[in-house]
Parts: structure tokens; C-alpha cells; sequence
């Protein structure tokens, strides 16, 4: 088990998520608790990319999310879904990037420094069974590189699953 993180400082983005999956896969190794799992990436990515806030919010009953383990400031405790860029990310199973929150109609605000945003969906059999979220407190922040690196660690989780 990976016991620290160690991401190059000069890496460009492709490289740093290369860097943060290979290091994740071996931290979570054969580990299958969902909420373990999700605090060690939670706190890994934190780490390595200084988010503002990142943090997972779990599918609770069929139309209710609920929040799971995360790193930042305090958060919304439940979201419907449909609701809020996490709610929609639920309802369309598909990553959703957010480069001005004022400008998403119904975004849930939770901090007043969250400027833009992404969601990634977790599945489990082809169902989404969690959201991870990530907000920046800087506009314009995350691109389809993120994307691209951050389905990659839900992969990641959904793969012990
Ligand atoms: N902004 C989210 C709510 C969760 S917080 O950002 C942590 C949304 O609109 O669903």
C-alpha cells in the first residue's frame, strides 16, 4: 500500500492524474469499502491538486442523494435528483464540467467561493451509485482533461465494486 502521495510538481495535467490512478490503484489495492475508498480519494486528490472542495455524494433512497466522505468546507447534506449540477450529473450518468455557477440554472450553492465545477458519475452494474464533485474557487477551472483523468479514478472505484 501506498503509504504517500508523490505527484511531480512540474507535471502537466495528463500526467498528474497518470500519476495520482497509478498511486490510487495501489492505495485502495483489494480494499472493497466503498466509504474507505472514497475518503483515501477524496483526500488524494485534495492532495494533489489543492481543490477547493472534492468529495463524493452518495445515491441514499431513489430520488435522494446523500453526502459521503469529502475534503473542504462544510457541504449541502442532500440533493434531489434532477436538482443542482450533482442531482443532473445523477439523472444523465454523464460528467458534467461547470465553468461559472452563476450561470447554471438551479446550481446549488454551498459555498459562496465555488466559482466552477465538475461532476463525474460512479456506477455499479451500469447505475450510478455515487457523484463525485469537485468545486474550484477559481471561474473556468476544470476541462475535458479532468474529465478525462477523473473517470478514470471513478473507474477506478467502480472496479471494486
Ligand atoms: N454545487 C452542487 C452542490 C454540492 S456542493 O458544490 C459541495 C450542486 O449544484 O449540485
Amino acid at each position: 500500500m501506498v503509504k504517500q502521495l508523490s505527484i511531480t510538481k512540474t507535471s502537466n495535467i495528463d500526467q498528474k492524474y497518470g500519476e495520482l490512478s497509478v498511486q490510487l490503484g495501489a492505495l485502495i489495492g483489494d480494499e472493497k469499502n466503498l466509504y474507505a475508498n472514497l475518503a483515501n480519494v477524496s483526500a488524494a486528490l485534495k492532495q494533489a491538486f489543492d481543490f477547493f472542495w472534492v468529495g463524493f455524494y452518495l445515491v441514499d433512497t431513489p430520488d435522494e442523494l446523500v453526502l459521503g466522505p469529502f475534503q473542504g468546507p462544510i457541504a449541502c447534506t442532500r440533493i434531489k435528483k434532477s436538482q443542482g449540477v450533482c442531482g443532473a450529473c445523477w439523472e444523465q450518468g454523464k460528467t458534467i464540467i461547470v465553468d461559472n455557477v452563476d450561470n447554471y440554472p438551479g446550481h446549488i450553492a454551498c459555498s459562496t467561493e465555488s466559482k466552477s465545477e465538475i461532476v463525474i458519475p460512479v456506477f455499479q452494474d451500469n447505475k450510478v451509485i455515487a457523484i463525485l464533485d469537485i468545486d474550484s474557487n477559481q471561474l473556468d477551472y476544470f476541462n475535458a482533461k479532468d474529465a478525462v483523468g477523473l473517470e478514470k479514478i471513478c473507474q477506478i472505484i467502480s472496479d471494486t465494486l
